[in-house]
């Protein structure tokens, strides 16, 4: 029997004046990829916030390793890899890819303990992980797009979570490196089987490769297999006009993808 390691139970998440997540009941079993759909604004990002801790329940509950969310120490923090929503680089940010990818380690060096070789062994191998070693002397301004969205996830590794969230990793770079971020992902979650949440606009590029969907607007609209979750009544109810479906099954919404 798998374990259930993230337990959402009629949970309520919020800012002042704002419900971003209501009435969430929704289990997640150790070793699963679940990816996260669902329009702007419909609480993907604040599911993700959750789940590290960072959030109060307004009502409901949230466990997290058997821990309630709002209880979460440190130690437990450090079990999951979180990859933020895109932001923008500074281009000049003075730091090496593997200076980057060390920063991972911290979460597990605590306070007090200086990085040793093996933390650096650790980096290294996430580095090998992503594809991104011959790298690791550049400045990570002057890496592509892509190739920087490789290195953070190779931080997120360096700290040998055993749950990875990953915010929108596809967002902002071309579609041909897209389909390369989403093919590690997925040897990742096979050889390292980690729990995956993989937030996405992409539907179609992660619906081949997911265990289960999860489809949001602040409630819950379903959470299932790919091929029952991407039912048109369904998505038509949570996206509305911006829904297209093609004869070959694709489903497309109007572009969702944004940087901050
Ligand atoms: N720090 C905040 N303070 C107040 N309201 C917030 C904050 N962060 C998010 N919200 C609100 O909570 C709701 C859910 O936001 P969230 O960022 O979780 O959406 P999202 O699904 O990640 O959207 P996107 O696809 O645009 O990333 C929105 O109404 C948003 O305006
Ligand atoms: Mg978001």
């Amino acid at each position: 029997m798998t374990k259930t390691i993230i337990r959402f139970a009629h949970a309520t998440f919020g800012f002042p004046g704002v419900i971003a997540l209501q009435d969430i009941s929704l289990d997640i079993a150790e070793g699963e990829f679940v990816g996260v759909i669902g329009p702007n604004g419909s609480g993907k990002t604040t599911l993700c916030r959750a789940v590290l801790g960072l959030m109060e329940p307004m009502g409901g509950s949230l466990q997290i390793f058997d821990c309630a969310c709002q209880e979460l120490r440190c130690h437990h923090r450090a079990r999951i890899g979180y990859l933020p929503q895109k932001g923008t680089l500074d281009r000049n940010f003075p730091i090496t890819v593997l200076e980057a990818v060390m920063m991972g380690r911290y979460g597990a060096l605590g306070l007090f303990r200086r990085p040793t070789g093996r933390d650096r062994e650790i980096a290294l191998d996430a580095l090998n992980n992503v594809g991104m070693q011959d790298h690791r002397d550049s400045a990570l301004g002057g890496l592509s797009g892509g190739q920087q969205q490789r290195v953070f996830i190779a931080r997120a590794l360096a700290q040998q979570p055993e749950v990875l969230l990953l915010d929108e990793p596809t967002t902002g770079i071309d579609i041909t490196t897209q389909h390369s971020v989403v093919d590690l992902i997925r040897r990742l979650h096979q050889d390292l089987k980690l729990t995956i949440l993989l937030i996405t606009h992409d539907i179609n590029m992660i619906r081949p490769h997911v265990d289960r969907l999860v489809l949001l607007k602040t409630r819950l609209y379903a959470a299932g297999p790919p091929d029952e979750v991407l039912r048109p009544d369904l998505l038509r109810q949570v996206y509305g006009k911006d829904l297209v479906i093609t004869e070959k099954d694709l489903v497309i919404v109007e572009d969702y993808h944004h940087h901050r």
